[in-house]
């Protein structure tokens, strides 16, 4: 089993510790051999990293293929891609790695431009995430992959079972399915295979698996129990939540209080499983 850091709901608090601590271990480990074999035959591979966020991923990246590879990271959010060139410059990776701001939908970039293109908890909240997944492809080289890695909040298993912890899990789903709008959603990892298959993937070019990440240190459920806490205390979440009527500011109080409590415990944990697909081109 895979142990991982992340977190795939809606309105995270903007490049929190528990985003920039993903890496390639610990977020696309169901790819790692791939990448390494073809990095073994080509050594100046070009990967392209669709939302990338905070960008510790895309970092990750520049340092698993070597200085003579090209990373380009591209995400919708202005404030996002300025962080994720921080972290670039941050980690010394300036030269290696671009960080640009594009549309998953209409990547700016011709065919067959990349060896590998990944994504990484980014089609859940897209509305057609197959169509992600085609345009993925299309700027994928013959020989290349496409790979994609997202959460399945319905498989998520936590101890102790509290009513704060139950509400919580109710409106992240209630928000990431109004977000998904019938596409990625929250259980959107079980749906990467259909995605696939529904472009015309044929089933012998895809290989499908499911990763599991569990927090059970208390380093890192503090660092979880903050991250869920932040998004129910942070203005923008609360007040959407608060505006559709379908939670109170108590019941918010209530849901985060209930992860502080949860990570002080020496008895608790929470697990989470991932649908992970590798797509050869
Ligand atoms: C949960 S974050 C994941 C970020 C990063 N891949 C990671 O794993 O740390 C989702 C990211 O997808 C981006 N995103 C959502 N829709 C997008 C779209 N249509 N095109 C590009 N980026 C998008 C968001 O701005 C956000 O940064």
């Amino acid at each position: 089993m895979e142990q991982a850091i992340s977190a795939q709901s809606p309105g995270a608090t903007p490049c929190s510790v528990l985003h920039e601590m993903r890496t390639l271990e610990n977020s696309g480990a169901y790819f790692l051999p791939k990448l390494h074999a073809l990095r073994e035959l080509n050594p100046t591979l070009k990967v392209l990293d669709v939302g990338c966020g905070c960008g510790s991923v895309t970092a990750s990246f520049a340092k698993t293929i070597g200085p003579q590879g090209r990373v380009v990271g591209v995400d919708v959010d202005p404030a996002k891609v300025q962080h994720a060139k921080n972290v670039a410059a941050r980690e010394g990776l300036a030269d290696q790695v671009e960080v640009l701001e594009a549309d998953a939908y209409k990547l700016p970039f011709a065919d067959a431009e990349f060896d590998v293109v990944h994504t990484h908890q980014v089609l859940a909240h897209t509305a057609r995430p197959w169509d992600v997944l085609a345009e993925m492809l299309r700027v994928t080289k013959p020989g290349g992959i496409v790979v994609a890695r997202e959460g399945d909040l319905d498989s998520e298993v936590v101890w102790p079972v509290t009513p704060g912890l139950e509400k919580f899990h109710k409106l992240i789903a209630t928000a990431m399915n109004a977000r998904g709008k019938g596409g990625g959603g929250s259980n959107a990892g079980r749906q990467l295979l259909p995605w696939a298959l529904k472009i015309g993937v044929p089933r012998s070019k895809i290989n499908f698996s499911f990763g599991t990440w569990w927090f059970d240190t208390a380093e890192h459920k503090e660092i979880w129990a903050n991250a869920m806490a932040d998004q129910v205390r942070s203005g923008q979440v609360r007040e959407v939540a608060v505006k559709s009527g379908l939670v109170t500011e108590a019941d918010l109080d209530e849901m985060a209080e209930a992860w502080e409590h949860w990570a002080a415990r020496e008895d608790s944990s929470v697990a989470m499983m991932h649908g992970e697909i590798i797509i050869a081109k």
